[in-house]
């Protein structure tokens, strides 16, 4: 199994036998999940997409990624949420969190459309300057406000600069394959499109179009993703306990039934900060409803133990953590000896900044469990496509398996719509008049 799931810094807290008890709820999800008959059932194509995804749009995903490197110093990622967290964080964890400072031959990648800020936005433009670019915009729904505002700000400026022909070969647009306002106008403008499946939700879809097309573009490996993910398909179907994701998903809803109701995912690798993100989204939007969910948050290790570490040592008794522990992380220093020892470091002359960074972890995971917050490790061998495609399965399905055992519909979002008709009132959008009359008089209040 490429992720293993150590469990010895929650059994001071959950006996094993407690948390086997959800053996049989367990089984349950696990059937829903495979018949697509539970709640969203009609959602679970993410569990057979390693082995059934198109190989010929995998073929034209590749080609467009050769010819956006080839063509482009740059690409504009346009998508929020579900249509953007997957494909910045695989760049981040397979390449650098870094990406676009680092020397490469592949383009720059800059991800607009996932906020409402003209600083931001504007900011990129400048960045941009003169530099060629193409577009990569991302929707399911094709009419989610923050990347149609985006798209529509960074369409004019690729017409303006290759004229309504060269811009049409600068712009590819991922969304439904016959719905939504963008599908509309990528083929009135002719844009070439890919499609993101009917049965896969933003959230679980980075193993799609979605994530893949920038993914690639950015020159990583998209087939060995696909490959880890198709290893985690097979060997995560085990009804056993050795399966990783039926162990994280029966020790997270153990610890949430007695009181953990925040899970804080910690890394001490900074290009996992966006796996942190991606994960917060995955498990937030799934299990966040009808009152119930544990709540996501994410710490960068060792930064963080100097801020949030306090809180976590000795704050509110009502968290657990999931450590991403990468067992063999790669390039490594080798601290020196220095002979006038000033700083008082030569205690650690010959070690490298991995075993300091293990020596961390592992102390703070026992400081931890003596301030009452439990660990679950989550541990895969090393940085690479593979792995990362695994991980990715295996988050997803865990959730898919706690979503039910909590007993929610974990492919829905039915509270994102709130914020956007107030947005929409606020904004004079036609069809609101009467929000917008009351929610001016309550904003008077103010
Ligand atoms: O997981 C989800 O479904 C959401 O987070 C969506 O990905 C997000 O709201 C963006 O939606 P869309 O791709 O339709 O623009």
């Amino acid at each position: 199994m490429a992720v293993k799931i150590a469990l010895d810094n929650v059994y001071p807290f959950i006996s094993e036998a407690k948390i086997k008890e959800y053996g049989a709820r367990l089984e349950r999800a696990q059937n829903m999940l495979e018949q697509g008959d539970g709640p969203g059932g009609e959602f679970t194509g993410w569990l057979r997409l390693p082995g059934e995804y198109d190989k010929m749009e995998f073929t034209r995903i590749k080609d467009a990624a050769a010819k956006i490197q080839k063509q482009s110093e740059a690409l504009i990622v346009i998508g929020i949420g579900g249509s953007y967290l997957g494909a910045r964080s695989a760049i981040e964890f397979l390449c650098s969190p870094n990406y676009n400072l680092i020397k490469k031959n592949t383009p720059d990648v800059f991800f607009a459309g996932n906020n409402l800020s003209g600083a931001y936005l504007n900011e990129i433009i400048e960045l941009i300057g003169d530099r060629d670019f193409s577009i990569n915009v991302i929707s399911k729904s094709g009419t989610t406000t923050e990347p149609a505002v985006a798209f529509r700000v960074w369409k004019e400026l690729a017409e303006k600069k290759y004229g309504l022909a060269g811009a049409k070969e600068r712009i590819y647009a991922t969304t439904d394959k016959s719905r939504g306002a963008l599908k509309k106008l990528a083929d009135m403008e002719g844009y070439e499109c890919f499609v993101i499946p009917d049965d896969i939700g933003g959230r679980y879809s980075v193993l799609t179009p979605v994530g893949l097309l920038p993914i690639a573009v950015a020159g990583i490996d998209i087939g060995a993703c696909m490959d880890g993910a198709a290893a985690a398909m097979n060997e995560l179907k085990a009804r056993r306990w050795d399966n990783p994701a039926w162990r994280y998903a029966a020790a997270r809803n153990a610890l949430y039934d007695t009181g953990k109701t925040t899970e804080i995912f910690a890394a001490y690798e900074p290009s996992a900060r966006f796996i942190a993100e991606w994960w917060k989204q995955l498990f937030g939007e799934s299990e966040g409803k009808e009152g119930k969910g544990i709540y996501p948050a994410s710490v960068d290790f060792t930064a963080d133990l100097h801020s949030m570490g306090q809180y976590i040592q000795e704050g509110r008794r009502n968290i657990f953590e999931t450590v991403l522990s990468i067992a063999r992380p790669c390039c490594d220093i080798t601290l020196v000896n220095d002979p006038d020892d000033l700083d008082g470091l030569n205690f650690l002359a010959g070690k490298t900044l991995s075993h300091i960074n293990r020596q961390a972890f592992l102390g703070t995971i026992l400081a931890h469990a003596d301030g009452g917050v439990p660990s679950i490790i989550a541990e895969i061998p090393e940085i690479n496509e593979r792995e990362y495609g695994y991980l990715v399965y295996f988050f997803e399905l865990a959730c898919g398996l706690s979503g039910y055992i909590l007993g929610v519909n974990p492919f829905d979002q039915p509270g994102v719509e709130a914020y956007k008709k107030n947005m929409f009132a606020l904004l004079g959008k036609p069809g609101y008049e009467k929000e917008r009359e009351d929610l001016s008089k309550r904003l008077n209040n103010i």
